[in-house]
């Protein structure tokens, strides 16, 4: 069922919660993947109902950001949650989500800004505001839809980490489900960007993915300094790679380590063809 209305969704949310039913929410900015596809099965295998929200959020996009050409496929996007078994495709407009004001300027709506901390790196440091915008949007959808369990990839592992810590710190009734990170055959962490990549930028952005591998089968070997790990990195990228960054932190407070444990995460991001990338790999 496609609705397009947050009163749609509650009516239909409330009459659910009536009979007692689960409900899980996946949000999504569309154009689905089998990453998506992944995070829809585990929603309507473990719950009830299954509510997939499809709403590019301007709000998370900076300025000279692909708010404009981000693939939009709504008609394949419903196929695809009907297919699998989701229950309702919500897919508001921005006014809907935010009414006028926004489109004036956004000192005219009420923001949800995580801490400092944990938005001041990683793709922070390049995205300024994005994860206000982030948490903003995903707290409306955690109050419109109001679901038991929320999932989201660890592909966008930073913004998985700040929503988990704003679940926390405002008491949200939502349990998040952490999903793993989907990729193709050959490695390539599946983004609804990779669009945008040709064949051969293809070819070339699995260099992330291999450098991530790799430090994981060096650090299985015994090296533990993130500076002898970072190292081996730098051999698989060369001028078809844009590094923004290549960091170890933490996997829950994204504090940098000095010395790698099974708590932490790699964070890459690179650009290939000018399309920015991030992937992430876990130690343990
Ligand atoms: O990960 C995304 O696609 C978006 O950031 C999200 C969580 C749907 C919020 O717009």
């Amino acid at each position: 069922m496609l609705l397009h209305t947050i009163e749609e969704v509650r009516e239909q949310v409330r009459k659910w919660k009536k009979e007692g039913l689960t409900v899980g929410l996946v949000p999504t900015m569309g154009a689905l993947h089998d990453g998506h596809r992944s995070l829809i099965e585990k929603s309507v295998e473990k719950c009830d109902r299954t509510v997939v929200s499809v709403f590019v959020n301007p709000i998370q996009f900076c300025p000279g950001e692909d708010l404009d050409k981000y693939p939009r496929t709504l008609d394949e996007d419903c196929t695809l949650c009907d297919k699998i078994g989701a229950d309702i495709v919500f897919a508001p407009s921005p006014k809907e989500m935010y009414g006028e004001g926004h489109i004036l300027s956004n000192d005219f709506l009420t923001y949800v800004i995580p801490p400092y901390f944990y938005t001041d790196k990683l793709c922070g440091k390049s995205r300024v505001g994005h994860f206000d915008g982030v948490c903003t949007v995903v707290n409306k959808l955690f109050n419109i839809v109001q679901p038991d369990f929320a999932f989201f990839g660890k592909k966008d592992m930073q913004q998985l980490i700040i929503l988990k810590k704003m679940v926390k710190d405002l008491n949200i009734p939502v349990q998040i489900i952490s999903c793993p990170i989907v990729r193709n055959t050959e490695g390539l962490a599946l983004s609804s960007r990779n669009k945008y990549l040709s064949e051969e930028g293809k070819k070339d952005a699995l260099a992330l993915s291999r450098l991530l591998l790799n430090i994981k089968v060096c650090y299985n070997k015994g090296i533990k300094d993130v500076r002898a790990l970072a190292e081996t990195a730098f051999s698989f990228l060369n001028e078809k790679h844009s590094l923004e960054y290549l960091e170890f932190r933490d996997g829950v407070t994204l504090e940098a380590k000095e010395v790698a444990d099974d708590n932490t995460v790699v964070f890459v991001a690179a650009k290939v063809e000018n399309v920015r990338l991030i992937d992430n790999i876990e130690l343990k």
